[in-house]
């Protein structure tokens, strides 16, 4: 598998889902993020864009990027329709190959699955460098799966936050692990079915 079938993947993924005009956030980006300062924010596998959209009404420049071209150019007509087109630069990277530019006060990466090759240990160590002192890199993984997800694999192993933050190998001395725990969530799908699910979250600090 490379990285044509990995965008024709996800494009699919995100053209057969409604381009909702307004897309909700995420909880645990609004529990993390409600009370910080507005600064620089990177957004990883943004998909509809609904943390992109909420940071940049609340003062945040985002960059929020996709491997699917779909999703970005969705988010980029829809931060425009929604008046914040000038803080949202939607990019399309396949972070599996290249990783964008800047500093960060904050990044964050929901649910930055694929079935594709992707070293996320890598990137997210790219991530952490990423962010200027005292900035936060929040990643919230699947703890497991909803049944209307694409991965239904049976023996799929769920990492937990402390597994994914010894992958990062980050030296102590510049960046410090604020929170490392499982979380349980009711989560919507398509139809509006819903499904108790488990979230992993992770939230690093950078401290030097
Ligand atoms: C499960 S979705 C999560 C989307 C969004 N973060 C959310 O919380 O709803 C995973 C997202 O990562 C994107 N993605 C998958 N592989 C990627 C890659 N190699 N580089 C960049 N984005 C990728 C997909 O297109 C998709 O939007």
């Amino acid at each position: 598998m490379n990285t044509t079938d990995a965008v024709t993947f996800w494009d699919g993924v995100h053209a057969a889902r409604p381009a909702a005009t307004d897309p909700p956030p995420n909880g645990s980006l609004v529990d993390l993020a409600a009370d910080l300062p507005p600064g620089a924010a990177l957004e990883l596998g943004c998909g509809n864009g609904g943390d992109a959209l909420w940071l940049a009404r609340r003062g945040w420049h985002v960059t929020a990027v996709d491997i699917s071209a779909v999703a970005t150019e969705r988010l980029g007509a829809r931060a425009r329709s929604l008046g914040v087109g000038d803080r949202v630069a939607a990019e399309c990277h396949d972070l599996h190959e290249s990783f964008p530019r800047g500093r960060f006060d904050l990044v964050s990466a929901h649910y930055l699955h694929t079935p594709f090759a992707l070293s996320r240990a890598r990137v997210l160590r790219a991530a952490a460098h990423a962010l200027r002192p005292g900035g936060r890199l929040l990643v919230v993984d699947h703890g497991s799966t909803a049944p209307w997800s694409w991965n239904q694999d049976p023996e799929a192993h769920y990492p937990t936050p402390r597994e994914i933050a010894a992958d990062l190998s980050l030296d102590p001395a510049g960046w410090a692990v604020e929170r490392a725990e499982a979380s349980r969530r009711l989560a919507t799908g398509p139809g509006g079915r819903t499904a108790e699910v488990t979230d992993h979250i992770l939230l690093i600090r950078r401290t030097a």
